[in-house]
């Protein structure tokens, strides 16, 4: 016999209080963010919105680190896994299910299309293992090369491979060095890069700082005499997500693939936070004119649900002969509630326009988000591309970084007391950026226009608070 909880109410329920008090005991903090003393408690959510015990909703505009771009709670895709649980919910890795198989052809067949290569599609469960499975596919196929290039305020994921290649070296600190730290490289980060150039200028000159590392064997990256580069690949993400929801310029990624070109090294594209619709597109890497040798995706793609993340690569990096089975293997890998969800993901995206709905919407937040901009001096830069929106908080010279104002803003958007027509919301906002300063903004993206309106109306409440208090 295990212990019986003795703390609960008549009702047999748990009291916040008393759960606080079990939590501070008996939880880990290493596996959350932990960012308050006293980290709200959530009971229900449906659509764009959290609930607390008191029914008050929070309008949320982040949505579990943009893992549930299609609403808390989305009927239908609910309802497969519903049909899934209630068919085969359990099968092992080494046998087959259909919506598996399903799976990874839709994703090959869209990605041969749109990149125009062959390739396959491996599963795991959570970005940080598919990243890893990638770091194994690079490192294979390149004979063992274990540096990598990635990006100044990039994120990867906390695994000791994935934090490897992620720019904080507080992810690092701890734990010493298990494997080849990625070699860090300038993102051409506007807002905060050098005054006087230009979005695109700014992005050729990163591209030229890039390519100046192989103008000469001293720069220590390429060996001119062989052809050949220490380096195996360059992680990008896209649009950074943990970094801020920077957007480069529409220029960068070309000028970046032809210097990986040119010296034999793979793109590998991080799809994970910005992948399944949040810009727009299935893959934010789209945006950008360019072709990966290796995709990575996690999150969205069971909006949330049972968790699957998986990786495409090109057939000659991923076929059975160089990549064998067992490569990898985890007993939840292909497990069939999460393929089940993303199949009827993509095939509900697939069903109608998405990619436009997701763009007029992101345009109008956008506008709001500049109204707010033009009426509070806080406001740094706003900037977006579908509904992956950023917005910098600053001192009241619009430009210098503050954190501290910034969390403030986040505490007091949890206190649920916001009032918008005589009735009660919260706000639940993320935070991210090189100093870290800004809302990273990744709603719902089936918001409707009406709520739109209301994020605006709430992100106006806190800023006017934040500017008076
Ligand atoms: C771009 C990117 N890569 C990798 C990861 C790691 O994914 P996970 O948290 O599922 O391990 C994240 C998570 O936020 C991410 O945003």
């Amino acid at each position: 016999m295990h212990p019986q909880l003795k703390i609960a109410d008549a009702a047999g329920a748990l009291s916040e209080d008393e759960l606080r008090r079990l939590e501070i005991a008996y939880c880990s903090h290493g596996d959350t963010v932990h960012y308050t003393d006293a980290p709200k408690f959530f009971s229900g959510c449906e659509g764009s919105f959290m609930y607390d015990a008191s029914e008050t909703p929070f309008l949320d505009l982040q949505m579990w680190y943009s893992a549930v771009n299609f609403g808390y709670r989305n009927e239908r895709l609910n309802a497969a896994a519903h049909r899934q649980l209630d068919s085969l919910p359990q099968v092992a890795s080494q046998y087959l299910h259909r919506e598996k198989v399903e799976l990874a052809a839709l994703i090959a067949q869209d990605a041969e299309q749109k990149f125009g290569h062959k390739g396959r599609v491996h599963f795991n469960v959570g970005g940080s293992q598919a990243i890893e499975d990638s770091l194994k596919l690079v490192r294979n196929y390149t004979n063992g090369k274990s540096l990598m290039f990635a990006f100044e305020g990039g994120y990867h994921g906390r695994t000791l491979g994935a934090s490897s290649i992620t720019s904080s070296y507080r992810y690092r600190r701890r734990y010493g060095h298990f494997g080849d730290r990625a070699q860090f490289i300038e993102f051409p980060y506007h807002f905060r890069g050098p005054k006087g150039m230009s979005k695109e200028e700014y992005g050729e000159y990163c591209v030229q700082k890039f390519a100046r590392l192989f103008e000469s064997e001293y720069n220590g990256v390429w060996d001119p005499k062989a052809g050949k580069s220490e380096y195996a690949a360059f992680y990008v993400e896209p649009i950074q997500g943990t970094g801020g929801y920077v957007i480069p310029p529409m220029n960068f990624f070309t000028g970046i693939k032809k210097v990986l070109d040119d010296h034999g090294i793979l793109l590998v594209v991080d799809e994970i936070q910005m992948g399944v619709y949040r810009t727009g597109k299935l893959w934010s890497i789209e945006h950008f004119g360019v072709s990966p040798d290796v995709l990575v995706f996690g999150k969205a793609i069971t909006n949330g649900l049972n968790p699957l993340s998986g990786v495409w690569a090109r057939e000659e990096m991923i076929n059975p002969t160089i990549f064998p089975p067992g490569s990898t293997h985890s007993t939840f890998a292909s497990n069939p509630m999460g393929t089940a969800v993303a199949l009827e993901t993509l095939t509900m995206v697939g069903e109608t326009d998405f990619g436009a709905s997701v763009m007029a919407k992101g345009a109008l937040f956008l506008d709001g988000l500049k109204t707010l901009q033009k009426r509070h001096a806080i406001v740094g830069e706003v900037d977006g591309l579908g509904l992956a929106l950023r917005m910098e908080i600053c001192k009241a010279d619009g430009f210098t970084p503050d954190k501290a104002t910034l969390d403030w803003m986040s505490d007091e958007g949890m206190k649920g007391d916001l009032l918008v027509n005589g009735k009660k919301y919260g706000l639940v906002l993320d935070v991210g950026g090189y100093h870290k300063n800004v809302i990273t903004l990744a709603p719902n993206l089936m918001i409707s226009n009406e709520e739109i309106a209301l994020a605006i109306e709430l992100l106006d409440q806190l800023l006017t608070r934040a500017e008076r208090r």
